[in-house]
């Protein structure tokens, strides 16, 4: 295969990569070889799932080079510097050094922490994101932040380090659980939301066959989503202004994620009902209509995310509590809330002018009613 047929597009960031969109994870050996004349070991970091079903096939390409396969088990708790700690130990034992290159194989928690081990050992070494679920093939592999959790907070250690090269391989996909799907799914529909109105059409025109899971149908979803993601990263890398527009539902659906303590609400289901009340806000606040807030909730509906707190818990939440919750959160300037808002739909803006009063009327809006 040559590599210049891969479906590409560029982050063109401080440090430009390129993002291979439906590249077979056997491929990723040669390309390497062809832009790393230096290479000799690799260090590949994965979880156990993510290894059994394809560490294999990765592997493949590298038959003359020295290759390691550390791998964890699954599951947000791994993203800890106790981790952090046993793979720098483990990697030392493989040799590794700083013209190792280290290929994360997985889904969000394997690019932060495999990232953020790249970005600290010996200072730096290459890094290649090798994204396996939805979400971390249109969101999280995409725009080089990496981190890990520690007791004091999610993310709370982190770095802005770009990898070399993000390889996606779409049929990594088919085995993805339903589950997992929504959490990327609430992702692309929110990348739809800020962007691409017709990416939003798109989602609402294909609904069925993106059920199905058509390949072709998610072929363009992964791409146009991605796509999204790497038009902001690359205006804005560190964060400095437009690339807060990606937090879009995320302050309301950490707060309930919060409220609920992380148990019976995945994060997909926190973003989607976290989207819908910023819609409410935005409607108050003259930037949506009604039939726009609606067609945002049918779409999330028809992809089994929710739209109220009261399909994913008989547990009444209250609206005051929920509104607390975003008291300390991350993007708030001097005691102000910043949140983003939808200004109908393919376009977001940054509102530094959102009450209190109108923030806990977008709440009680989706705390469900029975
Ligand atoms: N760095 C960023 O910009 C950024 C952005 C968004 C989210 N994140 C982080 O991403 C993490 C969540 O990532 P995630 O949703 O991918 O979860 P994850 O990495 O925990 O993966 C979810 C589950 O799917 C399994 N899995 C992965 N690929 C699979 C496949 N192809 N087939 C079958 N099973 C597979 C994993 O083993 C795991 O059990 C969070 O830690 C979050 O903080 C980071």
């Amino acid at each position: 295969m040559s590599f210049a047929e891969l479906q590409k597009i560029e982050v063109t960031a401080d440090r430009p990569y390129p993002v291979f969109l439906g590249a077979p994870l056997e491929e990723l050996g040669a390309y390497l070889h062809s832009q790393f004349e230096d290479l000799e070991h690799i260090l590949i970091i994965s979880d156990h799932a993510v290894r059994d079903l394809y560490a294999e096939r990765l592997k493949k390409g590298f038959f003359d080079k020295r290759v390691n396969l550390l791998t964890v088990p699954a599951g947000e708790k791994e993203k800890s510097l106790e981790r952090l700690s046993q793979l720098t130990t483990a990697a030392l034992r493989c040799g590794a050094d700083r013209h190792t290159l280290v290929i994360a194989l997985g889904g969000g928690v394997i690019g932060d922490l495999a990232g953020f081990f790249a970005s600290a050992f010996m200072r730096g070494i290459r890094l290649i994101q090798a994204p396996t679920t939805l979400l971390a093939q249109v969101d999280s592999s995409i725009g080089g932040k990496v981190a890990v959790n520690l007791p004091a907070g999610k993310n709370i250690l982190g770095a802005f380090y770009p990898p070399r090269a993000v390889w996606t391989d779409f049929t990594t996909l088919d085995s993805l659980p339903w589950g997992e799907v929504e959490n990327g799914l609430a992702e692309s529909i929110k990348h739809a939301l800020i962007a691409d109105m017709g990416l939003f059409e798109f989602f609402e025109t294909q609904q069925e066959s993106l059920k199905q899971r058509d390949p072709l149908i998610w072929r363009e979803m992964v791409s146009r989503s991605s796509a999204v993601k790497v038009g902001i990263v690359s205006q804005d890398e560190r964060e400095q202004g437009k690339r807060a527009l990606l937090n879009l539902g995320h302050s309301f659906g950490h707060a309930l994620e919060t409220e609920m303590n992380y148990r019976g609400v995945t994060h997909g289901q926190g973003v989607s009902i976290g989207l819908v009340a910023a819609a409410y806000l935005a409607k108050a606040k003259g930037l949506m209509t009604v039939a726009e807030v609606e067609r945002i909730k049918l779409l999330l509906n028809t992809f089994g995310l929710p739209t109220e707190i009261g399909e994913i818990t008989s547990i009444e939440q209250d609206p005051k509590a929920l509104l607390q919750r975003m008291q300390t959160d991350k993007k708030n300037l001097g005691g102000r809330k910043i949140l983003i808002l939808p200004h109908g739909i393919g376009r977001a803006v940054i509102s530094k002018e959102c009450t209190d009063q109108e923030i806990l009327d977008a709440w009680k809006q989706v705390v469900s009613a029975d």
